[in-house]
């Protein structure tokens, strides 16, 4: 198994993410931490709790981290996410205890504790956490195995023509994440727009007869009701799981490698991934880019880790 930590701003697509990866056997998920993003640091903690207890998480710690982006305004999506966060999904108040340390100090904790190279983070929202980790310990460069991102495009956008909602918001941090020196893969919306929730893969979910089958259909209609609105998808692409199936399964998500960095000052592309493809990339390149998505593959995936969850 790998062991991951998983740093969100849940979210809808982020829900599923977390389902993926405690619902599946080859990872160990050992920490949840939270970032300020696709609602307020408040309301995504207070998601990661709840679902936390749905998920039966029961001794994984869930801290939260940083409440805006290293310089810029926080910007939120509620018109995405809602104004909870997580669209129509309404959960209990959380059991779960909430971690007394910052997402920082436990993403450094948990690195440093298990051994170089053991640890791998798949981070779902804006990079602040990462980029303020990075900052406070700089020996996460070296122990960490791989950072996952779901963020960027090769040349495309969401929040603007070319930049992607988890990039855009702290582009600053994005920066710091991509160009510090440890392998990054980004997982952008090349892959996860092709992660497409269809009426098909809403009837497996709820086919379980679950309550987390049944969380998950929300979650997916929340989701295809606001990227009906807002993007004009027929069915939504759910980004942040793809980022996990992508260290579950590596074959399902292809990636090719390539320089990154992150545009800052652009007048109309800041916060566009600006991804090198001009040739074969140098021997050392440390990021890579997922090029495409098996979507069947990735579908199978996520159904049989929320079966895998049961009722919990
Ligand atoms: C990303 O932005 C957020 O709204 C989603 O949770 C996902 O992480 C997609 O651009
Ligand atoms: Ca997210």
């Amino acid at each position: 198994t790998r062991k991951v930590i998983i740093d969100c701003d849940p979210g809808v697509d982020d829900a599923l993410a977390l389902m993926l990866a405690h619902g599946s056997p080859e990872l160990d998920v050992l920490a949840v931490t939270v970032c300020g993003g696709n609602q307020t640091l408040e309301k995504v903690t207070r998601n990661a709790l709840s679902l936390a207890d749905e998920l039966g998480m029961d001794w994984i710690p869930v801290a939260a981290g940083a409440e805006r982006p290293l310089v810029r305004d926080p910007l939120t999506a509620g018109h995405v996410h809602g104004d909870t966060g997580l669209g129509l999904v309404q959960l209990p108040e959380p059991r779960h205890p909430l971690d007394e340390r910052h997402a920082v100090e436990v993403i450094a904790q948990t690195v440093l504790s298990n051994g170089p190279g053991e640890v791998t983070i798949i981070a779902t929202g804006p990079l602040t956490n990462l980029a303020l980790a990075i900052r406070q310990f700089p020996q996460l460069v070296e122990h960490t195995q791989e950072v996952v991102l779901m963020g960027g495009g090769v040349a495309t956008g969401n929040l603007t023509p070319v930049a992607e909602f988890n990039i855009a918001v702290d582009p600053e941090a994005a920066r710091a994440v991509f160009t510090a020196g440890w392998p990054v893969t980004m997982v952008g919306l090349d892959a996860t727009h092709q992660a497409l929730a269809t009426p098909e893969i809403e009837a497996r979910f709820a086919g379980l007869g679950t309550r987390l089958g049944d969380i998950a259909v929300e979650l997916i209609r929340s989701y295809r009701d606001a990227y009906k609105h807002n993007q004009a998808f027929e069915n939504p692409p759910c980004h942040d799981p793809v980022a996990v199936a992508q260290v579950i399964a590596p074959d399902l998500v292809p990636t090719r490698r390539a320089p990154v960095d992150v545009e800052l000052h652009g007048e109309l592309t800041t916060g566009q991934t600006v991804v090198d493809l001009r040739g074969p990339a140098p021997e050392d390149c440390p990021t890579a880019v997922a090029t495409g998505l098996d979507h069947a593959g990735f579908w199978d995936l996520v159904v049989s880790a929320v079966e895998n969850l049961g009722e919990p």
